[in-house]
């Protein structure tokens, strides 16, 4: 894009305070920002409107299979996971590429050390747990990683500075997902420097899109991968790869499969599985209303409070067409830093405005089906998204020796 089509397009946008250092740029700069406002998908803000106008929807509990039901089958979907893993039909994928603003560090979180008297990584005990599944299998299983552009060179470096952890690193492969531009609640696009825009990674939703893109889909196709085991970077005691799950989840015929475990309290800030609409989806706990998060059954439990740990299965075949679907664009009011009129970086005190994300949970809307598998929490969801509190640090700590992990 040259200059004058950049103004254009900057004008037609009502964005042409972008180029206010423009003179003062050379020509790595100028090129730099030309990019970048390329790359721009300009329909972000429209489907971002879209969405919080968007009517709700008829929200309903749904059904899932709950531990009793699951231990009832254990044997029989132990023995089909584990037939699909060891033929090669199941793929993991990582989600990697978010910014962890939560816990504080500018590292990716994965390298974050949750070690006590020695180093522990949040990326190493992750590899352990795959290798559990691995050998419960007797196969190891591909893995994807999905990073950012921020996140991606340290993240690479990281696995082979530690060799992997021990896993086959021929079974990993990295790819990046996009990034998208932030906007200031006055609606004008932020700079993170005189010659660029503040970017931030676009979500976790275009993680099946990135993997295409990255050739990784395809290669994923021929080697004969069926179902891809989506899951988060900060649940240390993620089980992925899970044979039960991967068998009840194919036996029960859907296209996808969540895992979920019950919620501790109605305002745990986690999405919740339910029907809308008729269709499976899972509800984002700020979008839930306040008197649905509280609703009790006769027995006196939560009616919403099947809780996603962020571990998702989905079958391969839907994947395109989900990909080829707009996923709802959600706009997150965060602090992002950003240079004001003189041109000087500054780190916000409080909100500031808006990033733009599609996220994986609306792709088990798109998909239509979907077996909610009930997880032990205490056994399966350690999040770590704060440095203390509540999902921190100190709790996942005190979760991984409660299973007999080592600090
Ligand atoms: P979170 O929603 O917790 O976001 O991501 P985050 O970026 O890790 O943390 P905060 O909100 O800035 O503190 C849930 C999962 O989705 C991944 C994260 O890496 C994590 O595994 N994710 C999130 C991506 O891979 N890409 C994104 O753009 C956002």
């Amino acid at each position: 894009m040259n200059e004058s089509q950049m103004r254009r397009v900057l004008e037609r946008h009502g964005q042409l305070h972008i180029l206010k250092w423009w003179d003062e740029l050379g020509s790595g700069g100028r090129s730099k920002l030309s990019v970048q406002v390329e790359r721009i998908d300009w329909s972000l803000l429209a489907r971002a409107k879209e969405h919080i106008s968007a009517p709700k929807g008829r929200i309903e509990p749904i059904d899932g299979l709950d531990l009793a039901a699951i231990g009832a089958r254990r044997e029989e979907y132990f023995t089909a996971g584990r037939d699909a893993v060891r033929a090669g039909k199941v793929a993991c994928v990582m989600l990697a590429g978010g910014q962890g603003t939560r816990l504080g560090s500018d590292a990716p979180k994965g390298t974050f050390d949750i070690g006590v008297t020695h180093p522990l990584y949040i990326f190493e005990q992750l590899i352990r747990n795959l290798q559990d599944a691995a050998s419960l299998c007797g196969s190891a299983v591909p893995l994807y990683i999905m990073t950012s552009e921020t996140n991606d060179g340290a993240t690479r470096a990281f696995f082979t500075e530690h060799d992997f952890f021990g896993y086959p690193q021929e079974r990993v492969a990295f790819f990046r997902q996009e990034m998208a531009p932030a906007m200031g609640f006055d609606g004008k696009l932020l700079m993170s420097a005189k010659d660029s825009l503040a970017l931030s990674p676009n979500g976790n939703g275009g993680w099946y899109s990135s993997l295409m893109r990255a050739g990784l889909a395809k290669e994923a196709a021929e080697r004969g991968v069926e179902w891809f085991n989506v899951f988060a970077v900060d649940n240390v005691l993620q089980r992925m790869a899970d044979p039960v799950f991967v068998g009840a989840t194919i036996l029960s015929g859907r296209t996808t499969g969540a895992k979920f475990v019950r919620k501790a309290y109605p305002e745990e800030r986690v999405g919740v599985l339910c029907l809308q609409n008729g269709l499976p989806a899972v509800v984002e706990y700020y979008e839930l209303d306040p008197e649905m998060a509280n609703l009790r059954d006769d027995k006196g439990r939560l009616v919403y409070s099947f809780g996603v740990t962020l571990n998702y299965l989905f079958r391969a075949d839907m994947l395109r067409e989900i990909a080829a679907r707009q996923l709802p664009v959600h706009a997150a009011k965060k602090r992002i830093p950003c240079l004001n009129e003189e041109g000087e970086l500054v780190i916000p005190a409080r909100e500031n405005g808006c990033k733009f994300e599609t996220l994986i949970l609306d792709m088990i809307r798109c998909a239509g089906s979907c077996l909610p598998f009930e997880v032990e929490r205490s056994r399966e969801f350690a999040p770590i998204k704060n440095r203390t509190g509540a999902d921190s640090v100190d709790t996942a700590r005190e979760l991984l020796r409660q299973n007999g992990v080592i600090l």
